[in-house]
């Protein structure tokens, strides 16, 4: 899949800019504050519906203006499609002309891989950018997880209502919550349980006869102990964290505590690895995942890498840009890349303009 072209109107930096992008490699240059994170952040929205870097929409919408739009085309394998984001008071998204009634439709139908220069979090941070990694993966292969996962927060904060009411005369409430978190819970388990799974399958044949030979493996750690995917075993645990729950006032047990660890050569890498290391098994992390995305959904998704490549030592860079020719790629840097791709398309930007040379 790529996309052909983008329009920006009053996003960010932007009034009203065009961009044609070429189907393979495409290089944004330009100094720090020009523009070139804006548009990655206008791209990102057809994958997710939101903005990566900021959490209200409205955020942005170009100072001294109302309202933003994004509209791109894209080509896929199934032909080309269309997709609108307009923000003003409220977010509209249109998919071919049709207003698409919740977010949730857009999930899945541009996939995207997106690398930033924060990327070394993914192992240095807490639990939570983990699980938004494997969430946003999930999703891209299967909408149905994502309508599943925001069925289950919603449950969670009715659930987190109940409890910070400390009234146990909420009891047979509190029954009805469990039995719809256990539900929808067992289901995120297993599908996360079974897309670690594949990642451990295909992480280690990535880019094979590289330089990284360390065997890489990630394991999973849910929050539900033993049988993570066996409904009663989720119901019995959250009953018997109950008296903890109700003097916490939030549920202590269940997917939104997960986690994932992951090993280099049996090497705990949050604990152990080297900055290197850590470079070298986010990368495989990433190739790894547009790998699967392309074996699930037939098509190869976008991927857009956001001032990293000046990150990577001259090793890093060669084993990644040979990984990633044949799909499409979005990169942004401060200075003008030599990449020797076929049919790549250079554009500078400079003050929320983009020139093509
Ligand atoms: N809502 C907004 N309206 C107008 N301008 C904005 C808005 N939000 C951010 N900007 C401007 O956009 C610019 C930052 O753009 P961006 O983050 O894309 O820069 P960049 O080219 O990626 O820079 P760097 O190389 O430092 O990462 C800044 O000049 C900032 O003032
Ligand atoms: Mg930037």
């Amino acid at each position: 899949m790529y996309i052909k072209n983008l329009n920006l109107q009053n996003f960010r930096n932007y009034d009203n800019q065009i961009i044609e992008f070429s189907p393979k490699m495409n290089i944004i240059y330009g100094h720090n504050g020009q523009g070139k994170t804006n548009i990655v952040e206008a791209l990102y929205f057809f994958q997710s519906g939101k903005s990566f870097r900021c959490l209200k929409d409205r955020e942005a919408v170009k100072f001294g203006e109302d309202y933003f739009k994004i509209h791109a085309l894209f080509e896929t394998n199934q032909g080309s499609s269309d997709a609108l984001v307009f923000v003003q008071d409220k977010k509209s998204v249109r998919l071919n002309g049709i207003q698409l009634e919740k977010l949730s439709e857009l999930v899945g139908e541009y996939n995207m891989v997106i690398f930033t220069p924060d990327y070394l979090n993914l192992i240095k941070d807490g639990p939570g950018v983990r699980r938004q990694f494997i969430d946003s993966f999930i999703s891209q292969i299967k909408p149905t997880y994502f309508k599943n996962l925001i069925s289950y927060y919603r449950v969670l904060k009715q659930r987190n209502n109940v409890l910070k009411q400390k009234s146990k005369n909420m009891i047979s409430t509190l029954d009805i919550w469990d039995e719809k978190l256990a539900s929808l819970g067992v289901k995120i388990n297993q599908m996360r349980s079974s897309a670690i799974d594949k990642i451990n399958e295909t992480i280690n044949i990535v880019g094979d006869g590289s330089f990284i030979t360390e065997k890489i493996k990630l394991i999973y750690t849910p929050s539900v102990k033993g049988d993570f995917e066996d409904k009663n075993n989720f119901l019995h645990q959250l009953y018997s964290s109950r008296e903890r729950d109700f003097e916490k006032g939030i549920t202590l047990t269940g997917p939104h505590r997960d986690d994932f660890e992951i090993f280099m050569n049996d090497i705990n890498i949050k604990k152990y690895g080297s900055q290197g290391q850590m470079r070298s098994c986010v990368l495989k992390l990433k190739l790894s995942e547009c790998e699967i995305i392309k074996e699930k959904t037939g098509d190869t998704p976008i991927l857009l890498l956001d001032d990293i490549l000046s990150e990577l030592d001259e090793e890093r860079r060669k084993f990644f840009l040979e990984n990633i020719n044949d799909k499409q790629v979005i990169i942004t840097c401060t200075e003008k890349e030599n990449i020797n791709f076929e049919n790549c398309y250079v554009f500078r930007v400079e003050n929320g303009k983009v020139i093509k040379e």
